[in-house]
């Protein structure tokens, strides 16, 4: 059989990854689809710098764009990032011109996802992403595949390595947020644009690529409630170790009767959860079907290798001839989900507040929670701060959001209360 030729856009870390392992494992690699793999033609920003392998073996193209065009490409594989620009003019154009697209980027996915599906649809060519969500973890093929005679209920996972590093540092060593953001920082760990991974984007986008896996519902990032950990507190990690908690930052999905949830934000989670012990830069997923019930999936969920595995698995897929739907339904059969808004969830809270140390102070608390109806479960307050100031930490029973939002508000305008109350989602997993 001819070999199959593909054009690379893009040679950061993860294109040279992808270069790396066809050429190094070119021959398991044939033998396992039948069809050797050819990279014909490269494209990047900056020709000559220096990656470390050796690309003068393939055509050179400072458009990445004229992949679409080229007609010995059969596969395009997208490693620019980005949900617009570039990325999603050589999706739109290499699927209209008849070339399966592969592709690692999130942002495009969660945003364009179920028009690229259509489009690939319509040229019979397959539009493949393993790579988007959770890195090296095949969740992609392994809800769409393995799990395909479920009934998918609820999705959710720590699917952002960076924040998930952050968080466990600060428990391990004590050290505040603004620490180990700098440290962070300095291993080089966090996107380009670093709200993507602390304000929960990143999560975010990967969360809708999931919903859409696992439900077949229309991508729709827009409804993604979204929530970073920039307002953790190494106090909230204490506080909830001490409560029988660890702190992570989830993505949960699920469908209903009620319409589609989707949630990025921090949980404390029981310790005893399998996902509570999944630290640093880390990833897991666990998808709870029917009849299968739970399943939990964990691996690293970014850089070079774990990202190249999942972006030449999909290429593989192409090569043994698979060109099944982009997200396991046709276009025509994903369903537009009613969006379930974050003030009707119901469950317990953590809620930490800073306050003066003063006569009054907890009444005045109790009393807002009071009129809300919202009933505590535990409140602890340790010692008193230097500055006259004390943490008071309270667990509420099973509550509406909004009865707790409101209930904050009254008491961030009280005097008394320093700083702006927090409140953790408590997710009893
Ligand atoms: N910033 C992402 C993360 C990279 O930390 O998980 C992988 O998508």
């Amino acid at each position: 059989m001819k070999p199959l030729k593909i054009a690379i856009a893009g040679l950061g870390t993860v294109g040279v990854g992808v270069v790396k392992i066809l050429e190094n494992h070119k021959q398991m690699i044939a033998d396992r689809t039948g069809r050797a793999i050819e990279i014909v033609a490269v494209s990047a920003s900056n020709r000559g710098r220096d990656r470390g392998i050796d690309i003068s073996g393939y055509d050179w193209s400072d458009n990445a764009l004229d992949f679409a065009g080229r007609d010995d490409v059969e596969i395009v594989v997208e490693l620019i990032g980005g949900s617009d620009g570039v990325a999603a003019a050589l999706a739109q154009q290499s699927l209209s011109n008849g070339k399966s697209f592969v592709t690692a980027n999130k942002a495009l996915i969660a945003h364009h996802g179920t028009a690229l599906a259509a489009c690939a649809e319509e040229n019979d060519v397959a539009l493949r992403f393993e790579a988007s969500v959770a890195g090296g973890i095949p969740i992609i093929k392994s809800i769409g595949e393995g799990l395909a005679a479920n009934r998918i209920n609820k999705v959710y996972g720590i699917l952002n390595g960076t924040t998930n590093y952050m968080l466990t540092q600060m428990e391990a060593t004590g050290k505040d947020y603004g620490e180990i953001l700098e440290e962070t920082k300095l291993l080089g760990y966090l996107e380009a644009d670093p709200a993507l991974d602390l304000d929960g984007i990143d999560a975010a986008h990967k969360l809708a690529i999931l919903s859409s896996v696992a439900f077949g519902v229309k991508t729709s990032f827009d409804n993604v409630y979204m929530e970073g950990i920039r307002r953790i507190k190494l106090v909230d990690i204490e506080y909830a170790r001490e409560l029988g908690y660890r702190i992570k930052l989830l993505g949960i999905s699920s469908l209903s009767k009620a319409g589609l949830e989707q949630r990025v934000h921090p949980c404390l989670v029981p310790k005893s959860a399998p996902i509570a012990i999944v630290d640093n830069g880390f990833n897991a997923v666990v998808v709870d079907g029917d009849p299968l019930e739970r399943t939990f999936y964990e691996g690293r969920g970014a850089g070079e290798g774990p990202t190249a595995s999942a972006v030449v698995a999909d290429i593989i897929d192409i090569a043994r001839g698979h060109r099944g739907p982009a997200f396991f339904v046709p276009v025509a059969a994903m369903t537009d989900a009613q969006p379930i808004s974050i003030s009707d969830r119901f469950g317990p809270y953590y809620i930490r507040l800073h306050v003066e140390e003063q006569p009054g102070v907890i009444a005045d608390i109790t009393a807002a929670l009071r009129d809300e109806d919202v009933s505590l479960h535990v409140m602890l307050q340790k010692g008193s701060e230097q500055d006259g100031t004390v943490y008071v930490v309270m667990v509420t029973h099973e509550t509406q959001e909004l009865r707790v939002m409101n209930a904050l508000d009254r008491i961030d305008a009280l005097s008394s209360v320093i700083d702006k109350p927090l409140a953790i989602r408590i997710e009893n997993l």
